[in-house]
């Protein structure tokens, strides 16, 4: 089946599958090189990035759409998590996806909440972990589950989710997966918000406040040559004087062990509610290494100034 672009184009309708046989079938076919983007659906223009850099890694693209529950702690926002199906279809026909793979729970998880989980380790417990605890076990699972039936060589999560990232990856090298696992930058609007599903629930006066995040973040990296100290004062400065946020966390960590950062790779997180809306946002910080080399390439490429997809 073809769908038809706004340009007039017809392009081929993904093949869609929602139960675990029909995705065998979907698959059948696939060619031998192989990427999966996984999702919670309300797909948007980072998404759309993550799928044309799928692209440029392997020839057949798989996205995944699943609310996944496990994730989701008890007072957060499960039963209103935006859903928006047919657009989402529309969007992965735009960028040519060739499977979408969108299973209900029962599907996922046919014995119920599964028993036996993925632990992420100490580094699970650490930033988002700490004020969400068992987050990132439900990812952890439900990714090890989607990689096991999507079974791609190459797997593309955003650098948004840095932490998710950082563990993902570990959880790919510490247990032998065999896929290789590639983060992609984040993908800003033209004044620094960091796309997001979530950024649906903000009214323009939330909208207004929710830049602060990106802008912390610049003033942080951007003050990377006085340390520590001198990064966290600048990015909490400029949340503080933004009363329609209230910041979650603010953390300045190292790119790979997610610890308290001195020097070298870093990356500078945070997480605030504006209004309920909780929105995570991070950047490369270029901290001076304790050996006076220049820090490496990608913590010196800071990304929260605002630019296009
Ligand atoms: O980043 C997300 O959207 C989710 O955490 C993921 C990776 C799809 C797992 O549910």
């Amino acid at each position: 089946m073809s769908v038809a672009l706004a340009s007039g184009a017809a392009v081929r309708a993904p093949l869609v599958a929602d139960s675990r046989d029909g995705l065998v079938a979907a698959l059948a076919e696939a060619a031998q090189s192989r990427a999966v983007v996984m999702t919670m659906g309300a797909l948007h223009a980072g998404h759309a990035a993550l799928i044309r850099a799928a692209r440029r890694e392997a020839d057949h693209v798989t996205v995944t759409i699943f609310v996944n529950p496990l994730q989701f702690g008890p007072a957060e926002d499960l039963g209103r998590y935006p859903r928006a199906f047919d657009a989402d279809l529309d969007l992965c026909a735009r960028e040519r996806v060739d499977v979408v793979f969108a299973p209900t729970p029962d599907v996922v998880y046919p014995g119920g909440e599964p028993a036996v989980t993925v632990d992420p380790g100490p580094a699970g417990s650490l930033l988002e972990g700490a004020s969400r605890p068992g987050h990132f076990a439900g990812v952890l699972t439900v990714v090890a589950k989607l990689l096991h039936l999507t079974r791609p060589n190459v797997a593309l999560f955003g650098e948004k989710d840095f932490q998710q990232l950082v563990l993902i990856q570990a959880m790919a090298d510490d247990l032998d997966f065999g896929v290789r696992v590639v983060g992609v930058p984040t993908v800003r609007e033209d004044d620094g918000l960091a796309l997001s599903s979530r950024n649906r629930y903000l009214s323009p006066h939330q909208r207004a406040s929710a830049l602060a995040l990106s802008r912390a973040l610049a003033a942080g990296s951007a003050a990377a040559a006085g340390g520590p100290d001198a990064v966290l004062a600048a990015a909490r400065a400029v949340l503080d004087s933004e009363p329609g946020l209230r910041v979650d966390r603010l953390d300045l960590v190292d790119s790979t062990t997610l610890l308290p950062a001195s020097s070298g790779s870093s990356r500078l997180l945070v997480a605030a509610f504006v209004g309920t809306t909780r929105l995570i946002d991070n950047v490369a910080v270029p901290l001076p290494r304790l050996d006076g080399q220049p820090p490496s390439a990608l913590a010196a490429s800071p990304d929260a100034s605002p630019r296009k997809a």
